[in-house]
């Protein structure tokens, strides 16, 4: 049983869609507060921000032994420069450990901006789930002729789904446009976590496509997010650019166990945090 923590019906209200703390805890299994788990997931969850900075986008884990084993993983959406993506993710766990104080398992979309940070009791990796689901929409509605509309919201979402779920190891993510008139565009992203399957990404894909479809078609925008791939469409840019064409990444390896950044990469972020400042 999924519970949304902050459940409130304004959060699927969105005026120009400012996505809303999300964290979602699992409430078959806990576990007491000093235990070795607790004690795991806590060290686990705190070395995901650097981690997934060092990865360039996508980090996975585990740490302990037996039924004290945590897995982690965590994303960050794939527009995002690094230090973006650590600022959210630092959040985003914060909040997930406030919210889900004892829950073997958890998951949270982000503060503030869209950035993933998932942990159990159990592995994960490479295994698509389409549950717990998370969607919202814009007030505006289309204004325009829906039956012309719908077919280039189509062809623009076949389009990015492909494009996405073509994506590599290590980055699964792709934005795309289409136009509507002279005037209007569309702008689409979607993005899976890069250890599904080609097959597996395509299937998330078009499940929250079609999540959106069912429950929000003839609105102006909207979102739907799963453990497993994101998508938002909108009437005006809201991603900065498309990596493909942006600098290239590292490349993220799966860890097995507890993982250390090198003093580089952690240096390389200090440095860039103080340009910043
Ligand atoms: C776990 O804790 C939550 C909230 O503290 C509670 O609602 C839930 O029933 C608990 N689950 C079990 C299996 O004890
Ligand atoms: C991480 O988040 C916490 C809680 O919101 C905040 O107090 C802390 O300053 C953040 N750290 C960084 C480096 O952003
Ligand atoms: C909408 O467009 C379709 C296809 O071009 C057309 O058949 C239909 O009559 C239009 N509907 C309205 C209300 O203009
Ligand atoms: C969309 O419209 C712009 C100008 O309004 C044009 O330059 C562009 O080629 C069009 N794109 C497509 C895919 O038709």
């Amino acid at each position: 049983m999924w519970v949304k923590a902050l459940s409130s019906i304004l959060s699927y209200l969105l005026m120009g869609i400012g996505l809303t703390a999300a964290a979602i805890c699992n409430n078959n299994a806990n576990f007491t507060t000093s235990s070795t788990y607790g004690k795991n997931r806590e060290l686990l969850l705190a070395s995901l921000p650097l981690n997934v900075f060092a990865k360039g986008g996508f980090f996975t884990a585990s740490t302990g032994q037996n039924s004290d084993i945590v897995y982690a993983l965590a994303m960050c959406r794939g527009d995002y420069p690094p230090d973006v993506c650590y600022i959210c993710l630092n959040s985003t766990i914060y909040d997930l450990i406030a919210n889900c104080p004892n829950q073997k398992e958890a998951l949270s979309w982000g503060v503030g901006s869209p950035c993933m940070a998932r942990y159990a009791n159990r592995p994960f990796l490479g295994i698509l789930e389409l549950e717990p689901m998370d969607s919202g929409y814009n007030t505006a509605r289309i204004t325009s002729n829906i039956t012309e509309f719908d077919e280039i919201w189509d062809g623009l979402m076949d389009r990015v789904v492909i494009k996405a779920s073509d994506g590599t190891s290590s980055l699964k993510f792709a934005t795309g446009e289409a136009n509507i008139s002279v005037l209007e565009k569309i702008y689409a992203l979607m993005q899976c976590t890069p250890d599904l399957s080609h097959e597996d990404c395509d299937t998330c894909l078009w499940q929250t496509a079609n999540y959106y479809v069912r429950y929000w078609h003839g609105y102006g925008g909207g979102y739907v997010q799963s453990p497993n791939c994101w998508f938002r469409w909108d009437l005006y840019p809201f991603y900065t650019s498309d990596p493909s064409t942006s600098a290239d990444l590292p490349p993220s390896t799966p860890g097995t166990s507890l993982p250390i950044i090198t003093s580089a990469d952690l240096l390389a972020f200090l440095l860039k945090q103080e340009k910043l400042a």
